[in-house]
């Protein structure tokens, strides 16, 4: 497992990171018990040190899972804070609020200090106004927290999170979605904020297995992201993903991680695995050369890209 320097943070972090809102059960039906605490272990074993979590995932159950298997000194967690479980659950990014979830994320979790606590999609506003900001500085200062940042929805919040001098900015990206990183490179190498970035596949659909036809199950998140017209359309551009596939690039899922990994803002790549099986592709199919995808791969794809309609 490679390693990045997690911006100006400036310790080392795995290249692949381990997100758990797949294992929760939350996102994409339900995971089989016994293999929850196999692919947190196996993470372990294949080098992974930094865990990706949320109070909210499974009730709290993912942080009390990496809580209870991972060691303080040799790993890094990562847990966002923001949503209230009321029923309907509320963001609620005031000071009190996140204060009571941040003791109760310490408890689960294991750890005097939590090495980087992320705001869960907030809304610009409360970057810009309110108290969510002054109240992780404060406990990064009084040591309850190594780190502070934001998971952004959108430009606007990743954009008022590098304003707000955030030490690290989650956000989406993969081949189909690359824009928001590409605009703000220039300010993130500046600031030297650590990026992490997620739903690398697409939520699945970049490993290029679905039929047109395909259909989720009414709990999986997926059910309600894409029309069945969008899903047919998505499911077209792949062909442009397909061509990438070749020499030591063997799947179109290695092609999609591997475009990420070739990004050197990003300092780690958040799987969301459900099973040791798709860890342990994921892992192999990044390979261990230097280079990630050739030059000629590179260079080709913004046009691949657009041909399909997609602008990086
Ligand atoms: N707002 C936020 O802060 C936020 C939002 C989204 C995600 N996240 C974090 O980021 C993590 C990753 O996000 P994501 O779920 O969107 O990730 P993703 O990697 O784009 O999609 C995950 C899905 O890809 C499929 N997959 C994964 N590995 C595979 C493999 N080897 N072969 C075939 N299919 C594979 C699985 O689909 P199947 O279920 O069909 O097998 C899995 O559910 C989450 O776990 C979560 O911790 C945070």
């Amino acid at each position: 497992m490679r390693t990045r320097r997690f911006g100006r943070l400036g310790f080392e972090v795995s290249e692949l990171s381990l997100g758990t809102w797949g294992l929760s059960g939350d996102a994409y039906g339900p995971v089989y018990e016994a293999d929850l605490e196999r692919v947190v272990e196996l993470a372990v074993e294949l080098g992974v040190t930094m865990f990706e979590t949320s109070d909210v995932y499974g009730g709290g159950a993912m942080e009390k899972l990496l809580g209870d298997v991972l060691d303080y000194r040799t790993t890094q967690v990562v847990t966002k804070l923001g949503t209230c479980r009321d029923e309907p659950p509320r963001k609620r990014f005031d000071a009190a609020s996140l204060k009571d979830a941040l003791e109760r994320s310490r408890d689960r979790l294991k750890r005097e200090t939590i090495d980087v606590v992320l705001l869960h999609n907030p809304p610009a506003a409360a970057l810009r106004e309110g108290d969510a900001v002054e109240f992780l500085r404060a406990e990064k200062h009084a040591g309850r927290i190594a780190a502070w940042g934001v998971s952004a929805g959108d430009k606007s919040v990743a954009s008022a999170a590098i304003d707000q001098s955030a030490d690290v900015l989650e956000l989406a990206y993969n081949l189909f979605s690359a824009r928001t990183l590409h605009e703000l490179t220039d300010r993130l190498a500046q600031t030297d904020t650590a990026v992490m970035a997620r739903s690398v596949l697409a939520h699945g659909l970049l490993v290029g297995h679905w039929s047109v036809n395909k259909t989720f199950f009414e709990h999986d998140h997926r059910s309600r992201r894409w029309t069945p017209d969008a899903l047919r359309y998505r499911i077209g551009q792949l062909q442009a993903v397909r061509q990438m596939v070749g020499g030591e690039i063997l799947t179109m899922r290695a092609a999609a991680l591997r475009f990420v990994l070739a990004n050197q803002v990003v300092s780690t790549a958040v799987l969301g695995v459900r099973s040791q099986t798709q860890l342990r592709q994921l892992v192999r199919e990044v390979g261990e050369g230097p280079e990630y995808l050739p030059d000629a791969v590179l260079a080709a794809l913004p046009e691949l890209l657009r041909r399909a309609g997609i602008e990086l």
